[in-house]
């Protein structure tokens, strides 16, 4: 018997882009978490997470960098890789780094590597109108691809730190114009970081694919936390929109649980947590 159909009818099968889909027309939150290592992919697999994120944020969570801008391709492929062989249930998700998908052809092969080298599922990129054409091309190529809008940590150096975005009319309405597109494009699914709540539920509402949260309140289908913030490893000043599961728990396992239980339950994020 074919692997596939084997995890077809396992108890739990692995979560793919249909049943992301699925997941948002039956308003079951989606519970998604950063990973960089086998052993912590494992564990979030435990905890019962949907989606695993391969994030740059490697770059500042694991390599110290104050920003995400210095991780390269092979960086994130080197984590991909450790990821996908603690996974079993998982969606696996890989960024692609800063300049890596500056062009079509550039971003298809960059792509191509994550999901071959690295085990990735689907890939992420940082992009408003100006990577339409760029998510066309590797939709066209079938990759599942998502859009990242709100804040791009990418483009800090650009917008001046790590802020809210779209809080002026002018600026949310450029955003929700951006998701449609990028939707239109062949966008699977759309990621918002850091956005005023009512502008979260809005783009949710607008999109038909699932729209996961981080910092874009509660109305999103779904959420992401870094997973050193909800374990509280995390050096420094905090963001607004974390939370510290570690809090009461006395295991990574126990906390984990929880994350995804207040996600799927919306008790996570609470107001004190939205902008
Ligand atoms: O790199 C990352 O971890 C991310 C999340 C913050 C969504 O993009």
């Amino acid at each position: 018997m074919y692997k596939h159909l084997q995890e077809r009818y396992a108890p739990r099968p692995p979560v793919n882009v249909a049943t992301l889909e699925r997941m948002k027309a039956d308003g079951e939150k989606i519970a998604a978490i950063t990973a960089y290592d086998s052993s912590f992919a494992t564990l979030v697999d435990d905890a019962g997470v949907d989606v695993v994120l391969v994030g740059d944020s490697l770059g500042m969570v694991i390599q110290g960098h104050d920003t995400t801008v210095p991780v390269t391709l092979q960086d994130v492929i080197y984590h991909c890789k450790a990821v996908a062989k603690g996974l079993y249930r998982p969606f696996l998700m890989a960024d692609m780094p800063f300049m890596t998908y500056a062009t079509r052809e550039q971003a298809l092969e960059n792509a191509v590597r994550l999901m071959q080298e690295g085990g990735a599922k689907m890939v992420k990129l940082e992009g408003g109108g100006g990577q339409v054409e760029i998510v066309d091309f590797l939709a066209s190529h079938d990759i599942a691809v998502c859009a990242h809008l709100g804040l791009k940590p990418q483009s800090v150096h650009k917008v001046g730190g790590f802020r809210v975005q779209g809080r002026e009319q002018a600026a949310a309405e450029q955003m929700l114009k951006d998701a449609k597109a990028l939707e239109a494009a062949g966008a699977d699914v759309v990621l918002l970081e850091c956005i005023p709540a009512a502008l979260g539920q809005h783009i949710t509402a607008e999109l038909h694919v699932p729209v996961i949260g981080i910092g874009a309140g509660p109305d999103t289908d779904g959420q992401i936390l870094v997973l050193y913030d909800v374990l509280d490893i995390t050096a420094g000043r905090k963001p607004k929109f974390s939370k510290n599961f570690m809090v009461g728990r006395d295991s990574a396992l126990d906390a984990v649980k929880a994350y995804v239980e207040e996600v799927k339950s919306h008790a996570y994020p609470g107001p004190e947590h939205c902008f």
